[in-house]
């Protein structure tokens, strides 16, 4: 019965044409996007800001879930509709981010692990009472030239895959995320040899823990060339080697693997996720996306925490979310 209830809640975050958009933004965070308009990181603000997003007209053509941040899901709108409400009565999936974020593995070291099992089981409780129905938590792998280590890449994977574990005996859906970073200089091919050994490691760590696959989605990177790596691949060399990194580690019975955007430009996270879809179309998993830069950035600078931006702001927000849509075949 329980893996019945986790496989249709899966199945309808990746509905034809219908991704997820990551509202999950720490408080540390969304101060810094809030920082690009000039815009204090106050309460109220980002109310304001999460109310925008989730009221946009026809926001529920598009999008299937949102991922909320432990502030967000316990707020009002300001007419004193809960937030969760406000989603539910749309047919969207409220989603919660349960990892509390990356430490450094040790001194002298880039690399970080990401905490938040502890009390875990109960704060998942907590939030499915309050109508969450999935969760994320995200670990964070860097590339160097010495970087990744094993250790980094196992302690990560292992964290996941407990994290996922619990979930599914909390009867939530478990989003794994294991973000290869897209800063440095490293190339294509790099970031596809770094994903590939994550993504097997985490498929080991997730069957070692006998979590039910068929009951979980996939949140990875593309594979794709670093911010300042002089030679960039064009989108159909992403497409090929994000699909065939796919092909080569995720197991089949995942049913929807969906994109982070990870600081590509909103055009580019639009492209590329087309070009992936229509590279992938013989694969057994559904290609969707879970953004949140590519959804906000131009919302966020069109709003400037000003009221009368708000329309305008949707606007622009409903416009990436439909080209979104449309890139995986809405
Ligand atoms: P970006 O699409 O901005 O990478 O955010 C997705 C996300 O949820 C990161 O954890």
């Amino acid at each position: 019965m329980q893996k019945t209830k986790l496989r249709s809640t899966c199945e309808k975050l990746v509905a034809k044409g219908k991704g997820i958009l990551a509202a999950d933004e720490s408080t540390n965070t969304i101060a810094k996007r809030f920082a690009m308009i000039d815009l204090p990181s106050t309460e109220d603000n980002r109310r304001d800001y999460r109310e925008l997003l989730f009221t946009a007209p026809s926001i529920e053509d598009y999008i299937s879930g949102v991922i909320l941040f432990d502030e967000t899901i316990w707020q009002r709108s300001s007419d004193g509709r809960m937030f969760t409400d406000i989603l539910r009565s749309k047919n969207i999936c409220v989603g919660i981010k349960v990892d509390a974020g990356v430490k450094p593995m040790h001194a002298d070291t880039e690399e970080a692990l990401t905490h938040g099992l502890e009390g875990l089981g109960k704060r998942l409780h907590k939030y499915r009472q309050a109508g969450a129905s999935f969760a994320k938590w995200r670990a964070v792998i860097k590339i160097s030239d010495v970087l990744p280590t094993d250790a980094c890449i196992h302690k990560n994977m292992q964290a996941l895959a407990r994290y996922a574990s619990v979930c599914q005996q909390e009867e939530i859906v478990p989003i794994v995320e294991p973000e290869v970073l897209m800063d440095g200089k490293h190339n294509i091919e790099r970031c596809y040899a770094v994903t590939r050994q994550v993504l097997a490691s985490l498929y080991d760590e997730l069957r070692q823990a006998n979590v039910c696959l068929y009951s979980s989605l996939l949140k990875p990177n593309m594979v794709i060339a670093a911010k300042d790596c002089p030679n960039q691949a064009d989108s159909d060399a992403i497409a090929s080697y994000t699909v065939r990194c796919c092909k080569e580690t995720v197991d089949e019975a995942v049913p929807g693997i969906v994109f982070l955007s990870g600081g590509q430009s909103e055009e580019q996270a639009t492209m590329n996720l087309g070009s992936i879809f229509n590279a992938g179309k013989d694969c057994p998993w559904a290609f969707s996306f879970s953004y949140g830069r590519a959804l906000q950035e131009s919302a966020l600078r069109t709003w400037q925490g000003k009221n009368a931006n708000v329309a305008a702001a949707q606007q622009v927000f409903i416009k990436r979310c439909q080209a979104n849509s449309r890139a995986i075949g809405g």
